[in-house]
């Protein structure tokens, strides 16, 4: 099926699964770069009109590598022996919020595997510690998923925003990536029950993981238009020398910036960002991203000691313009875009007052 016209939010909205799937195999499959630059130029149009022509700067603390689950792509997983784990204890953690504060941030994720050293009391003091220091922040937990009883409570002790990627919403294909303890439905409950808590949630997939397809592609455009989250991280699979995916070919950062700007069409105000396994395959496509919807950069700001430690993927960019410590390169870089780096806490539109 061709498609002469770009579609627009309300073909996005109303298509059924074979229009949703025609359409994302069109883009993926039989597009010209024609077609494909009309889909670009109609997704930053969307971004712009929505919620300006802007990109929001978080700081990403990778502040844990332990892992007790074996997700097969993943170079944490907790099968991988030669994985180095490290965890930052409350202060350095702090510290680090601190640090960020200084070059400007007012957005930090904290991101880790699953680890449940800090599920019994620990992560609540580190959220509740870092908003009483620095009230005007926005706290972003991305550590997995947790006791329900959890989620209420993170969110009490002042965490605003919870990512929790759904990588597939396709219960065969999860499985094939996932050992038997994780379920799709899980995700799917975890995401929609810390939706009503009052979280700005967000979920997402690799672009090309193994044993993706349209299908599950469709499956996921569907399933995050049921859910409406307010951030879709979308970035290309990259295989990891220890995991038994290795030899699995890398996704592609074309087909993300396809899917990237079809997820702004369908979701207008979202926040997409430019993930950094996107600009590790090459630096070019971050300024691509940004052509094709995205309003999201996450910085690194983990202590330079544990960087390479935090390897989910070979070849995961850490220095250079994907270093918090080099923001002022990156607010410049953004500007020749066009756009402007927002470093305010950079709410969702919805959560604006
Ligand atoms: N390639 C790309 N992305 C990966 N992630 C995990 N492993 C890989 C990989 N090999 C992504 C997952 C996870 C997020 C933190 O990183 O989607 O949710």
């Amino acid at each position: 099926m061709r498609f002469e016209e770009v579609p627009c939010e309300s073909t996005m909205l109303c298509a059924d699964k074979i229009e949703m799937k025609a359409l994302i195999n069109f883009y993926l499959n039989e597009a010209s770069k024609e077609d494909k630059d009309k889909l670009y130029s109609a997704a930053r149009h969307i971004r712009d009109v929505n919620d300006g022509p802007r990109v929001f700067l978080r700081g990403l603390i990778e502040f844990s590598s332990f892992c007790r689950n074996d997700c097969f792509y993943c170079g944490l997983c907790s099968t991988n022996r030669n994985a180095v784990r490290y965890r930052m204890s409350a202060q350095e953690i702090l510290e680090t919020i601190e640090e960020g504060y200084k070059l400007g941030f007012r957005s930090f994720v904290l991101q880790s595997g699953e680890d449940p050293y800090y599920f019994s009391g620990r992560l609540t003091e580190i959220v509740s510690e870092s908003k009483r220091q620095f009230p005007n922040i926005a706290v972003t937990l991305s550590v997995g998923v947790l006791d329900p009883v959890l989620y209420l409570e993170l969110f009490r002790a002042g965490a605003d925003r919870f990512l929790l990627r759904h990588e597939t919403a396709d219960e065969n294909h999860f499985a094939k990536l996932h050992d038997a303890s994780q379920h799709f439905s899980l995700r799917k409950e975890s995401l929609e029950s810390m939706k009503q808590i009052g979280y700005q949630i967000g979920a997402g997939f690799m672009v090309g993981s193994p044993f993706q397809n349209v299908d599950t592609l469709t499956e996921d455009f569907l399933f995050l238009r049921s859910l409406a989250p307010h951030m879709v991280g979308m970035g290309p699979f990259r295989p990891h020398q220890d995991t038994i995916f290795s030899r699995f070919p890398q996704g592609s950062a074309e087909d993300t910036l396809v899917l990237t700007a079809l997820c702004r069409l369908m979701l207008p105000k979202v926040m997409l960002p430019v993930t950094t396994a996107l600009a590790s395959c090459d630096i070019k496509y971050r300024t691509d991203a940004f052509r094709a919807g995205a309003n999201v950069m996450m910085p690194c700001l983990t202590p330079q000691k544990y960087r390479d430690s935090y390897a989910i993927y070979d070849g995961k960019l850490s220095s250079l313009s994907e270093a918090a410590e080099n923001v002022v390169q990156i607010k410049a870089q953004i500007l020749t875009e066009g756009l402007r780096a927002e470093m305010s806490r950079g709410d969702h539109f919805d959560f604006r007052d």
